[in-house]
């Protein structure tokens, strides 16, 4: 996708954002740009002891955040965090809710069992990735489970109530449910704790995502605010392309991809990007090229010709080859024989090839719409030329993938330059949990404030 082609696209997803922000206009965008509630930042001044909850795509990982005094005797916190991680099974993905929130329940208890935490009382701030609506800050109706979620039940209902009627069902904790936060905010506020201009909160792991802080008097949902502060938006930008916006740059293995996930005809713009999807793109490609003869001279694929047969995994691990430059292909080379498949030199050059360009499209994609979100951005401060904005990154696909962070930032360099507005991105380890425990932090600190003042 041409330099001409990602600008388009930016100023595409510009439009829709403000589409979607507006009540009437919003039914004419798929992308969902939900208020957060989240309208105060970590300023350093909290303190305490926080659970951090995070369930993504894979992996439930849980957090203790403790915030103490600084010991250069400044007034910002110092942050240390104890965290554990418990991959999600299979038939959790596919059972009720209920069961799912059992098992993070389940999980809760191990942590805190494991951290000598069963007696205390702590707040926990609960990063759900996922879609949901939001009129206070620990309230979040269920729009729609994605990624490879497949569970009947539980849309239309409030995650933050099944967690606690589950916390109940253990018995056991002491622990209360403050806040929930959809993954992108948490990275956000968490990029904020290390970067007082960050703006941006954005996922590129099995799914992806954004959010962004948008002033309260342009989210037309939200009312009653007196002054004219800013809160996070959650773009839920993975409905991006579900309109039609990219219909001209997708491609027969896109529309493959789509035909055989969970939910075909929604998240084109994540099935472009992700890591759910770019090794099964990369696996149709090469199925397509040895179809024809062009490569691997063999007939049977083994698990190359199956349907998930190439791990997204293996993407990062042949481009990370790819760019060592020893002329070595040993990794190439041992990953198709691990999926059945003997290559020859030419074939490897044709995979690492193959790999490139799909982890190409996927980060310019990427960097298009972070373009349009900093343009957001800079719109809302038309007094700075030369806007300066930090992103805060999380996922798999920005933290394990060689070249994605390069490539992600230097298009959204070019595609700002002529925009007045810059982004610096910022790795936000472990972001989206610790964001909720800040968001947990923050919230307890604003409601002991207004007490204090009664
Ligand atoms: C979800 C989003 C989430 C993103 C990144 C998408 O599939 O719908 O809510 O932020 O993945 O995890």
């Amino acid at each position: 996708i041409n330099d001409v082609q990602l600008a388009l696209i930016s100023d595409r997803m510009l439009q829709d954002m403000s589409i979607g922000l507006q009540k009437s206009t919003k039914s004419n965008v798929r992308m969902e740009m939900l208020p957060s509630y989240v309208d105060s930042l970590p300023d350093g001044s909290e303190r305490g002891a926080y659970i951090g909850l995070d369930l993504g795509g894979t992996n439930l990982r849980v957090l203790l955040l403790t915030l103490t005094d600084s010991i250069d005797g400044g007034a910002k916190f110092d942050a240390t965090i104890k965290s554990e991680s418990y991959k999600v099974p299979n038939e959790k993905l596919e059972g009720t809710s209920a069961e799912l929130f059992d098992f993070i329940a389940a999980n809760m208890v191990d942590f805190a069992i494991k951290n000598g935490l069963e007696e205390k009382m702590l707040p926990v701030g609960f990063t759900f990735s996922f879609p949901f609506d939001q009129d206070r800050i620990d309230h979040a109706i269920l729009k729609q489970w994605t990624k490879a979620y497949n569970i009947k039940d539980g849309v239309g209902e409030d995650v933050v109530q099944m967690l606690r009627d589950a916390i109940a069902r253990q018995g056991s904790l002491k622990f209360e449910v403050v806040a929930v936060c959809n993954d992108t905010v948490g990275t956000l506020v968490s990029g904020v704790s290390e970067d007082q201009n960050c703006q941006i909160g954005l996922i590129v792991g099995t799914g992806t995502n954004a959010a962004y802080l948008e002033k309260v008097s342009n989210i037309e949902s939200v009312n009653g605010y007196k002054d004219d502060r800013f809160m996070c938006v959650d773009m839920e930008w993975e409905y991006f392309a579900d309109t039609g916006a990219l219909n001209h740059f997708v491609t027969e293995f896109d529309k493959q991809v789509d035909a055989t996930s969970p939910m075909p005809g929604e998240f084109i713009f994540e099935k472009m990007i992700s890591g759910m999807y770019l090794g099964e793109i990369v696996r149709l490609i090469l199925c397509q090229l040895a179809s024809v003869g062009n490569i691997f001279n063999e007939k049977c694929l083994g698990d190359l010709g199956t349907t998930g047969g190439f791990d997204s995994r293996y993407v990062s691990d042949i481009t990370e080859e790819a760019i060592a430059g020893h002329g070595e292909t040993n990794v190439v080379k041992s990953i198709l024989a691990s999926v059945g498949v003997k290559a020859s030199q030419g074939d490897v050059h044709t995979v690492q090839l193959v790999c490139e360009f799909v982890s190409i499209r996927a980060a310019h994609l990427c960097a298009a719409g972070i373009s349009a979100v900093a343009r957001k951005i800079k719109a809302n401060h038309p007094e700075k030329n030369d806007l300066v904005v930090t992103a805060g990154v999380d996922g798999s696909v920005y933290a394990g993938h060689p070249t994605f962070d390069t490539l992600l930032e230097d298009k959204t360099d070019e595609l700002c330059r002529n925009h007045g507005v810059k982004v610096q991105f910022i790795r936000a380890k472990d972001g989206s949990g610790k964001g909720a425990a800040l968001i947990a932090a923050g919230y307890l600190k604003t409601a002991r404030q207004l007490v204090g003042a009664c």
